[in-house]
């Protein structure tokens, strides 16, 4: 394989030393970027771009070249794994996604399978993730990524987005074995579909618990983490010579943080309702941290921006193991001049923390 020419990413996450603090933004390929916008029309709609590993490369180095991301991230979704167990997945112009046959009792849950081989319904991942290592050529590291099963089970059961999450939690409290088993078979499906990522090229991985934060302490230990800790466990963690980290994000997570480093992942995605310098002390130097700016920060003037990470940087502070992310992904409204200058900004002020 082609050497790494900025390995940064990889570095902070293992929390060795770097040379400044690296940065990527979730969501950073998508509709704020008017090039993401042309690719799409090319393809003709969003799950069609998904299907396509030329057009998907295509959009994952959009932010590598315009922003100067130091990585790449699979360009795909979460719900392809639902999908590929045979549920009918629709994005609507504008909308969310809608599943036309959610999942409603035990016997819908006993007719999925568990996908064990990447290579056949999701082989189109693999091909976009060989793709998209290709024509990276080694400028930075791919992150491969998927759902957590708790998020993957809400959207499942509500059939789409949902403000109550009525169904899945009615499921969770009144038939919680039907749920185990939902999610046994998520976490199964999930990480050997990770570990296709892995053996196609994927040089880290990050788990998205999008609707973790929405559950109690208990159920999000019993529901959410646990299942997170099963895939953790079965992850490929060395690969091509060198160590694959993991990255766990629950968004609204911030209250279990200590119970997340014990899952033996290597780095936390903070979301941004908590200060840096609290979650560094809170976990020690278990894991490393990414985040944490509020994506909204990124309607503010550019001024405000820079200030703003550099209130986060100095909060980190010195020593490693800290990647540069906003707390949740970037919203579809914001100019793509501003994110840049978050780039920039990150770039420039993180350099006298690694001296
Ligand atoms: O740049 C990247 O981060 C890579 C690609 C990526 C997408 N979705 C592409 C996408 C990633 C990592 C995801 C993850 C994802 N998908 C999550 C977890 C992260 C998060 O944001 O909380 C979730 C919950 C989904 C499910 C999903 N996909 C929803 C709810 C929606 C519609 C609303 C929305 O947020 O955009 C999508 C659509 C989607 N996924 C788009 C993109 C670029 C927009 C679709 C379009 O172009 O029309």
């Amino acid at each position: 394989m082609t050497e790494l020419k900025n390995d940064l990413f990889l570095r902070a996450c293992l929390s060795e030393d770097v040379e400044r603090t690296p940065v990527w933004m979730m969501r950073q390929a998508g509709r704020y970027l008017a090039e993401y916008r042309a690719t799409r029309a090319k393809a003709g709609g969003f799950l069609n771009l998904c299907r396509s590993p030329e057009l998907c490369s295509e959009v994952a180095l959009q932010p590598v070249d315009i922003l100067a991301a130091d990585a790449a991230i699979l360009f795909s979704d979460i719900l392809v794994v639902p999908e590929a167990m045979g549920m009918t997945l629709t994005f609507g112009a504008g909308e969310g996604p809608k599943f036309s046959d959610p999942i409603t009792c035990r016997a819908d849950v006993e007719k999925l399978p568990v996908l064990d081989d990447p290579t056949k319904e999701l082989g189109y991942v693999m091909n976009a993730v060989r793709t998209i290592r290709r024509d990276l050529g080694g400028r930075v590291p791919l992150i491969g990524f998927a759902g957590s099963p708790w998020t993957l089970a809400t959207y499942m059961v509500e059939g789409g987005g949902s403000k109550t999450f009525s169904k899945v939690k009615a499921m969770m409290y009144n038939e919680p074995e039907t749920m185990h088993l939902l999610l046994e078979k998520l976490a199964d499906s999930v990480a050997a579909y990770l570990n296709g990522q892995i053996a196609h090229g994927a040089q880290a991985i990050q788990i998205f618990d999008t609707w973790g934060g929405i559950l109690n302490t208990s159920s999000y230990k019993e529901f959410s983490l646990a299942y997170m800790q099963r895939i953790v466990q079965q992850l490929t963690r060395e690969n091509d010579g060198r160590r694959v980290p993991v990255i766990l994000y629950s968004k609204g997570g911030m209250g279990w943080l200590e119970a997340t480093a014990d899952t033996g992942c290597d780095v936390i995605g903070l979301d941004w309702t908590i200060d840096i310098d609290e979650a560094k002390a809170r976990v020690g130097d278990r894991v490393a941290l990414q985040g944490n700016m509020d994506p909204s920060m990124l309607y503010a003037n550019p001024q405000r921006i820079r200030a703003e990470v550099k209130d986060i940087l100095a909060k980190f502070g010195h020593g490693n193991g800290h990647v540069f992310n906003l707390g949740h992904g970037i919203t579809p409204d914001v100019s793509p001049e501003h994110a840049i200058e978050f780039f920039k900004a990150v770039r420039e002020e993180s350099v006298i923390y690694h001296r």
